[in-house]
């Protein structure tokens, strides 16, 4: 029989459905939260009400595409963690009240999981044991993948997460949220080594990016004093130097952490695996040291409920299902709850 199952992400600021069917990921709706621009960052409590807004329409529009009937489904995945509190719950109660209505089992998914479980959606799929390194908004976790449900955090941000740090620098220069993507395209225009910025290095895999952030805002101050202008004509090598040192500090660990476990496949995943410069250097890196890299597309990268769809069917088929309790600050293997 057709494994069909429906997946549900609503850890932060995107609506997302998905309709995966024996492990072929059949769509990806996501809806994306505008509201937040104007505040330079997501507001959690109008996070939860535009999930509100869009879970009904997304999933609707989900298993219509998808020409899957709700009497088909056999099971539904839904992203119990970590996340914003308020996000994951509307996301979670939808989901469990979808699967208590059809009868069919309940499928719990942690965020950071389902990232690196992405890179099984399309070929080419990394084989086990390999090494993901998970940058995004909230996180930063260099994973020993052994197995779809054997994952080890080797090493992770003691502060804040890699994709924080590009957001937060990228506000400083007034740069739009999220600042990310705008500082790596200003970037590709710039002179990575026009200024130095501290590389900071954690003991053994661990990183750290807090200090980069406040060294550019004593920077800028300095800069700003004697020029004026200096943001303005200065922009593109601004952005990327800290770029360039960004990618350096995450390429430290993930060399070390390489030669630490004798793995060479290495997977990146998370929104800033979109960062040009990340993939350019990754496939540099990976001519001098024979690694091979794996990359989701980009859709796969972001958050999105087709990887939560496809840690969804790879736990079905372990049987691994919740009850229909769900307290989405319950404990997990993986990361933190926001
Ligand atoms: O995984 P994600 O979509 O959401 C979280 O779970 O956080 O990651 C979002 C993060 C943001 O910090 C955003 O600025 C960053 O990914 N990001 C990028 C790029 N595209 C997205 N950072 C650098 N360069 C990019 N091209
Ligand atoms: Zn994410």
């Amino acid at each position: 029989m057709t494994v069909n199952i429906l997946a549900i992400e609503s850890s932060c600021d995107e609506t997302s459905a998905s309709v995966i069917s024996d492990g072929k990921v059949l769509n990806n709706i996501i809806a994306t939260q505008s509201v937040h621009e104007k505040y330079g960052g997501v507001v959690p409590e109008l996070a939860s009400r535009a999930h509100q807004q869009h879970i009904i329409p997304v999933v609707h529009e989900a298993l219509s595409q998808s020409g899957v009937s709700k009497a088909s489904l056999s099971g539904v995945a839904f992203t119990r963690g970590p996340g914003l509190m308020g996000s994951l719950l509307v996301g979670g109660s939808f989901a469990k009240s979808f699967a208590f209505a059809l009868g069919i089992p309940l499928i719990e998914v942690n965020h950071m999981e389902a990232h690196i479980l992405a890179h099984f959606i399309e070929d080419p799929k990394p084989t086990f044991p390999f090494i993901c390194l998970t940058v995004s908004g909230g996180h930063t976790q260099l994973v020993l993948v052994r197995d779809y449900m054997e994952m080890e955090v080797v090493g992770e941000t003691l502060d804040d997460a890699v994709g924080e740090a590009f957001d937060k620098i990228a506000k400083l220069l007034g740069l739009p949220y999220p600042g990310g993507p705008h500082l790596d395209k200003l970037a590709a225009e710039g002179n990575p080594r026009a200024f130095a910025f501290p590389v900071t290095s954690m003991k053994g895999l661990d990183f750290s990016f807090s200090g980069i952030k406040t060294a550019v805002m004593y920077f800028l101050k300095e800069r700003l004093r004697d020029d004026p202008d200096f943001v303005k004509a200065r922009m593109a090598d601004i952005c990327a130097s800290v770029q360039f040192t960004l990618i350096s500090m995450l390429l430290i660990k993930l060399k070390k952490a390489s030669t630490m476990y004798r793995v060479k496949q290495i997977a990146i995943a998370g929104g800033v695996s979109a960062n040009s410069g990340l993939r350019n250097t990754l496939a540099e890196v990976a001519e001098e040291t024979g690694w091979q890299v794996f990359i989701p597309r980009m859709e796969y990268c972001t958050d999105n409920a087709a990887m939560i769809a496809m840690a969804g069917y790879i736990k079905y088929q372990y049987g691994i299902f919740c009850d229909l309790e769900v307290s989405p600050s319950a404990k997990m293997k993986i990361g933190k709850n926001g």
